[in-house]
C-alpha cells in the first residue's frame, strides 16, 4: 500500500482493503459505519474484518446520493449513534461515493465535538476527490451550506473495487483526476491524454491524491490555493444547473471555457491537450442546446465575484496554476469556446 498524508489524514492507496482494516485504538471501541442503501457488500466487509479485530459494529443505511446529505438524515443517525452507544474514543466509518463520506463526515465531526472519522470511498471521485481533505457537509437552500472541517484519520482506496466501476462512475472521476493533473501534474494529465478510460487507475488515484493532499497540506481551510482544486467549477457549476449534465461533464466543459479564458489573459498553449484528454475519456468539450442566457445570469449572480469581475481559477501552464477577476469580455469568449454563444 502507498501512504500519502493529507492534512491529519493517511491515505493508503493499495489492493484489497489494509490490515487491521481501522487505525488501532486501544481498548474497547464502537464504531457506526455509514454506507449506501442495501447495505452493501463493502460496507459488510468492513464490519466483518472490523468484528474480527474485536471492535463492535453498527451498520447504517443512508438514502442514496445527495438525498443522504440532509440535517434530517444526520439526525437520524446521531439517534442510532445514541442508541448504539458511540462514546468519545469511538468511531465513524463512511463507506461509499462522496455522498456518504461528506455525510459521515459531518456527522463524525459534530457528534460529541468531534468523534474520529475513516473513510472507504467506492467511487472515483470519491477516492481522487471527496473523501479527501476534510470538507464535509450537508445541503440546505444550497449545495453544502452547512459543514465542517473534519479530516478522517485514514482514507483507505482499493484500486481493486475501483477498476470495477461502471463507466459513467469512472468518467466522473477522471474528471476530476483530470482536474488534479492541470492544476498540479502535468505528468498525470500525459497519462490520461495517452490512455484515456484505460489509464491504470494505480497510478491515476495516486497521482491525483497526491495533488490534493499537496494542496490541503498547504491551505487546510481555503485561505489561499486550496481554491485551485476549483479550476473548472465555475463555468462547470453553471452549467450543471442549466443541464441535465453530470458533475464530472460538466466540470469537463468548463474545464475547457476556463483553458479558452486562460489562453486569452495569460497566454496558455494547452487548451488543444485538455481537449483531446477529455476526448479520449469520453466527456464533452462543448454543450449542445442549452439555455445560455440561463448560464450567464447564474455566473452573473456568482458569488465569486469583485469589482473588477469574476474570480477565475486560470493556467498559466499545465501545473502552474492562479487566481484572477475576469471581465464579461473574457468570459464570453470562455462561453463561446464550449458553444455558449450570446444570441
Ligand atoms: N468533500 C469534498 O471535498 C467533495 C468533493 C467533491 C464532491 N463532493 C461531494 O460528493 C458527492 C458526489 O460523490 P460521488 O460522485 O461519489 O457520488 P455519490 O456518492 O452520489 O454516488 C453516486 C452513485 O454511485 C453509487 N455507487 C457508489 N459506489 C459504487 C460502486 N463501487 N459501484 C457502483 N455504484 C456505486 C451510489 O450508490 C450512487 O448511486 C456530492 O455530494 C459532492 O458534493 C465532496
Ligand atoms: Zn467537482
Amino acid at each position: 500500500m502507498e501512504r500519502v498524508s493529507a492534512a491529519s489524514s493517511e491515505v493508503l492507496v493499495g489492493r484489497g482493503l489494509p490490515t487491521p482494516v481501522l487505525p488501532p485504538r486501544p481498548g474497547r471501541r464502537r464504531v457506526a459505519i455509514l454506507t449506501q442503501p442495501g447495505p452493501t457488500p463493502r460496507a459488510l466487509e468492513v464490519a466483518a474484518l472490523a468484528r474480527a479485530e474485536e471492535v463492535e459494529c453498527e451498520v447504517i443505511g443512508l438514502p442514496d446520493r445527495d438525498e443522504a446529505k440532509t440535517l434530517e438524515v444526520a439526525a437520524s443517525v446521531y439517534e442510532a449513534m445514541a442508541r448504539f452507544g458511540v462514546a468519545r474514543g469511538d468511531t465513524v466509518v463512511g463507506v461509499g461515493g462522496g455522498s456518504v463520506t461528506d455525510l459521515a463526515g459531518f456527522v463524525a465531526g459534530t457528534w460529541l465535538r468531534g468523534v474520529e472519522a475513516v473513510h472507504f470511498p467506492t467511487t472515483l471521485l470519491g477516492a481522487v476527490d471527496a473523501a479527501i481533505g476534510g470538507k464535509t457537509g450537508v445541503n440546505l437552500a444550497g449545495k453544502n451550506l452547512v459543514g465542517v472541517i473534519w479530516h478522517p484519520t485514514r482514507v483507505a482506496i482499493d484500486i481493486d473495487l475501483l477498476e470495477q466501476l461502471p463507466v459513467p462512475l469512472l468518467r466522473e472521476g477522471m474528471a476530476e483526476a483530470l482536474k488534479a493533473g492541470l492544476v498540479g501534474d502535468p505528468e498525470l494529465c500525459q497519462v490520461l491524454m495517452e490512455s484515456g478510460l484505460e489509464a491504470p487507475l494505480d497510478e491515476v488515484v495516486l497521482r491525483s491524491v497526491r495533488v490534493k493532499a499537496g494542496i490541503v497540506d498547504a491551505d487546510d481551510r481555503e485561505r489561499g490555493i486550496r481554491a485551485y482544486l476549483n479550476f473548472g467549477h465555475t463555468i462547470g457549476h453553471a452549467v450543471e444547473y442549466a443541464s441535465s449534465l453530470s458533475h464530472g461533464e460538466s466540470v469537463a466543459v468548463g474545464m475547457v471555457a476556463a483553458c479558452e479564458i486562460s489562453s486569452r489573459i495569460l497566454g496558455f498553449g494547452r487548451g488543444d491537450l485538455v481537449r483531446s484528454a477529455l476526448a479520449t475519456l469520453d466527456l464533452p468539450t462543448h454543450v449542445d442546446g442549452l439555455d445560455a442566457a440561463r448560464v450567464r445570469d447564474l455566473l452573473r449572480h456568482d458569488k465569486k465575484r469583485d469589482e473588477h469581475g469574476l474570480r477565475m481559477v486560470l493556467l498559466e501552464d499545465l501545473g502552474a496554476p492562479t487566481i484572477r477577476s475576469v471581465g464579461t469580455e473574457e468570459i464570453e469568449m470562455g462561453l463561446a469556446a464550449v458553444g455558449l454563444s450570446a444570441g
